[in-house]
Parts: structure tokens; sequence; C-alpha cells
């Protein structure tokens, strides 16, 4: 007999919830159960996205599940947890009430990737910088627990959808939860690795590095081009051809053989004096200008 599809239960259900739900529902992964926001309409809104789910208007109303993601904001994901491990404390059947895999759900397709739940439940979130830590009490009480941090910018289910294949996908958390989202997430085409618990804050500020520092980086650049007089008509020009050309050349030679400017040169000297002009402008961008340059020194091996 064919088993039938793992159930998620989704505590949230916003960008990353709704594309996860609705890609497991349409591979087949799991059987999207029970679905909890703070708002009924968008509870309603996420199960008709995914195409699977019933809204929810509680905890207390909701069913078992083998797995349960809390697809909350960071800030909200531990108080989840905990509610949720109190909620099972008090209903007895659902730390470990788990479906017996033998019908009473609708059979996968044939082709539908197979992933079988640890005999306790499992939750996870998905925050890149939060461990799983962050649902101890559900540990406590024997669930497995895991973080899954799919690298991927979010802007809407719909793109996101469009987008997910290839993305890498970052595991923490305890084997048994990492080996059941190893197979979830490798089933929508998701490039799965492990983190270690002690390096995700780390990690996770890598990313910061690689993308939320650009426009960072750009907006003080257009303020100093407009202190200094560059025409306002012109910065679209700069920001366009600037921009690509360092992401052509980073992407085709590597950041070390793509670095160019002073630092590229060693010129320290010319570093010295232009920290001193950036900050006698804006204290904060002279301390930013000097720490980049010392990791530009570091880079080009001066
Ligand atoms: N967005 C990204 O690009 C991205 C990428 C990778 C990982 N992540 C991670 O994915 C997780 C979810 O982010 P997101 O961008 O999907 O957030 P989001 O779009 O803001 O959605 C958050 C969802 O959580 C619900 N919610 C908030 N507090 C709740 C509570 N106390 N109880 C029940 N539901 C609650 C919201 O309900 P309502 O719908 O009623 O408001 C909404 O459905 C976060 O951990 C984030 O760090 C995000």
């Amino acid at each position: 007999m064919a088993q039938s599809k793992p159930t998620l239960n989704l505590i949230g259900a916003g960008r990353v919830g709704q594309t996860l739900g609705r890609l497991w529902t349409q591979a087949g992964v799991f059987a999207v159960q029970d679905v909890l926001t703070r708002s009924p309409a968008s509870a309603r809104a996420a199960c008709e996205l995914m195409g699977a789910g019933t809204p929810t208007q509680s905890l207390g109303t909701m069913r078992p599940a083998d797995v349960w993601l809390i697809a909350t904001t960071d800030a909200h994901i531990a108080a989840s947890a905990a509610a949720l491990a109190a909620h099972a404390v008090q209903a007895p059947g659902l730390p470990t009430a788990l479906r017996t895999h033998q019908g009473g759900l609708a059979n996968a397709a044939p082709a539908a990737p197979q992933v079988a739940p640890p005999p306790s439940p499992t939750a996870f979130h998905c925050s890149g910088a939060l461990g799983a830590d962050q649902l101890a009490p559900l540990a406590a009480l024997g669930w497995h627990t895991a973080s899954a941090h799919p690298i991927l910018s979010f802007a809407t289910p719909q793109a996101a959808c469009g987008q997910f294949v290839g993305t890498p996908c970052a595991l923490e958390g305890d084997p048994a939860a990492r080996a059941l989202l190893q197979d979830a997430f490798s089933a929508i085409g998701a490039q799965c690795f492990e983190v270690r618990s002690q390096d995700k804050l780390l990690y996770h500020a890598a990313a910061v590095f690689a993308t939320n520092f650009l426009p960072v980086l750009q907006s003080v650049a257009e303020d100093a081009w407009r202190a200094t007089g560059v025409p306002a008509a012109l910065l679209p020009h700069l920001r366009t051809s600037l921009l690509n050309n360092a992401v052509a050349n980073i992407t085709r030679l590597g950041p070390q053989d793509a670095l160019t400017g002073p630092a590229a040169r060693g010129d320290t000297e010319a570093i010295a004096r232009q920290s001193a002009a950036v900050g006698a402008w804006d204290n904060q961008a002279g301390d930013a200008y000097r720490a980049l340059s010392a990791l530009a020194l570091r880079l080009a091996g001066h």
C-alpha cells in the first residue's frame, strides 16, 4: 500500500510559509493541514495560495501533525514554540499522536518523493540568524527541532515559487529533523547544506555582507557625489554602470581579482588622505572607509 504524505501544520504563513506550503503541496511532499496566522483573512488567503490547508483561529483547534513549520517573523518564533509546547502538554495526544501512515489522507501521486517522518513530531523555523534552540520547549517534550534557512529573497510567494529551484538551504538542528528537512527541501529543488548551531550568527552576517550592505554603500556614494556637485541627472547612470560592471567583474573573476582602486594598488597614503576627507564630511562614513580599506588591503595582499 502506498504511504500517505506526512502532515504539515503552519504557524505563520507569510511569504516563506506560503511559498514552501505551495511547493510542497505541488510536489506531493507534505499534506498541508492546519494554518494559523494573526488574522482569519490572511490564513484563508494563505490556504488559497497554497492550494491546501484549513485556516484555523487558535492553537487549540490545530490537529496533531507530523511536522510543524513556525513561519512567523523572527521575533515571534520563540513565543510561538513555547505556546505550542504548552498546548501540547495540555492536549496529551498532541506530542506523540501521529497518523498511522496507512490512509486517512490522500495518497501521494505515484512519482511523489517520499519523506519519512521520525516517530516524534518535528518542528522547524526558517530564520537565518536564529537556531533550533528557539524551539527548546518542544525539544524538551521529545520533539525533533531544526532551522532551515533558504537563501532567497522571498519578495512575494508567487515570485519565490518561480525562483526557488536551486536555492541553497542551510540546515541546523538535531539529526532526525535535519534528515527529514534535507529530503523535503531537496524534493522541491533546494541545495541543502549543514551549518553548526554556534555558526548561525556568523553565517547569517555573511549574507548581510553579501547583499544588505550593497544599498548602504551605494547610498553613501551617492550622498558624497551630491555633496561634491556631481549633477543629479548623472547619478542613475553612475549607479547602473558601476554596479553592473562590478557584478560582472566579481562573478567572472572572483572578489580578489575584481578589486580595483587605491587598496588594490597598495596606495596607503592615498587611503589615509581619503579617510580623513570622508571623516571630515561624515564621521561614520569615515570610520567605514577606514575599516573597509583595511579589509581591501588584506584582500589585495598588502
Ligand atoms: N522574507 C525572506 O526573504 C526570508 C528569507 C529567508 C528566511 N526568512 C525567514 O522566514 C520566516 C518568515 O518570514 P516571512 O518573510 O515569511 O514573514 P512574513 O511574510 O512577515 O509572514 C509572517 C507570518 O507570520 C504570521 N504571524 C506573525 N506573528 C504571529 C503569531 N504570533 N502567531 C501566528 N502567526 C503569526 C503573520 O500573520 P499575518 O499574515 O496575519 O500577518 C504572517 O502570516 C522568518 O523567520 C524569516 O527570517 C525570510
